[in-house]
């Protein structure tokens, strides 16, 4: 069975059973072969947009026997996927802005039964309000200690249901529990200080934004109390 950081071990286990699976930015496709290795999903799709991590990803996928049930694909994001052809997909270790703009690309995610899994490395607030716009709601969110760092994985299902107004801070606690979850509580502690720090540049600048950082600072450091 093949080893996983705490990172990419709790990306693989937040993916649900399915038919097929989609690695988008697989680089060496750890997370496909674990998948497939755990019976989670019969196939997968390793997606990345460089000739040289497909490579990366064709060497462990030959070291694990697996050339019959794991395809690579070179592609932009999901523009080179067709709707249907996955029931999951997952984005981990790209920036919060990149994975954004990609379930903004793609409207034939937005069907229900589809599973997103994603692991933003920076700007998690882009990530949930692009979720928020088109129309998906977070399953679950986790948060997992690796070195010195804490990632969070997002889990998230398109929903018919229609979206209620959220507050300032929404889209920078999303479903983290603080209260129960050390982790998570560290993890939030680090948004607010780079909110602050965001917050303190902009005095005398632009008040406005101010003034609406300061509503969702007050609303983080609520929730962490
Ligand atoms: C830092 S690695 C992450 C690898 C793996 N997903 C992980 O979490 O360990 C980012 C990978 O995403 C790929 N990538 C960057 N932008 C991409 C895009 N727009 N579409 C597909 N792959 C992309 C890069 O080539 C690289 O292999």
């Amino acid at each position: 069975m093949l080893h996983l950081t705490p990172r990419l071990e709790a990306v693989a286990d937040t993916v649900e059973p399915c038919e097929c699976v989609a690695d988008i930015g697989t680089d060496h496709a750890y997370v496909p072969i674990r998948l497939l290795q755990a019976g989670k999903a019969s196939r997968a799709i390793a997606v990345d947009i460089h000739k040289q991590p497909l490579e990366n990803a064709r060497r462990s996928i030959v070291r694990f026997g697996l050339e019959n049930r794991i395809e690579l694909r070179l592609s932009n994001g999901m523009q080179n996927l067709r709707a249907g052809e996955s029931q999951a997909f997952v984005v981990a270790g790209m920036g919060g802005e990149q994975i954004a703009e990609m379930i903004e690309a793609t409207p034939w995610l937005r069907k229900t039964g589809v599973q997103l899994v994603l692991q933003p490395m920076t700007h998690c607030e882009d990530v949930r309000r692009a979720l928020r716009k088109n129309g998906f709601s977070l399953t679950s969110e986790k948060t997992v200690a690796e070195g010195k760092r804490i990632y969070l994985i997002i889990s998230a299902h398109h929903s018919d249901d229609v979206q209620m107004p959220v507050s300032p801070g929404f889209d920078y606690v999303g479903a983290l529990r603080p209260q129960e979850v050390e982790t998570d509580r560290l993890f939030l502690l680090n948004t607010l200080r780079r909110l602050q720090v965001k917050a303190e540049a902009l005095h005398g600048k632009d008040e406005t934004a101010v003034y609406r950082l300061e509503a969702v600072i007050q609303e983080v450091s609520d929730v962490c109390r």
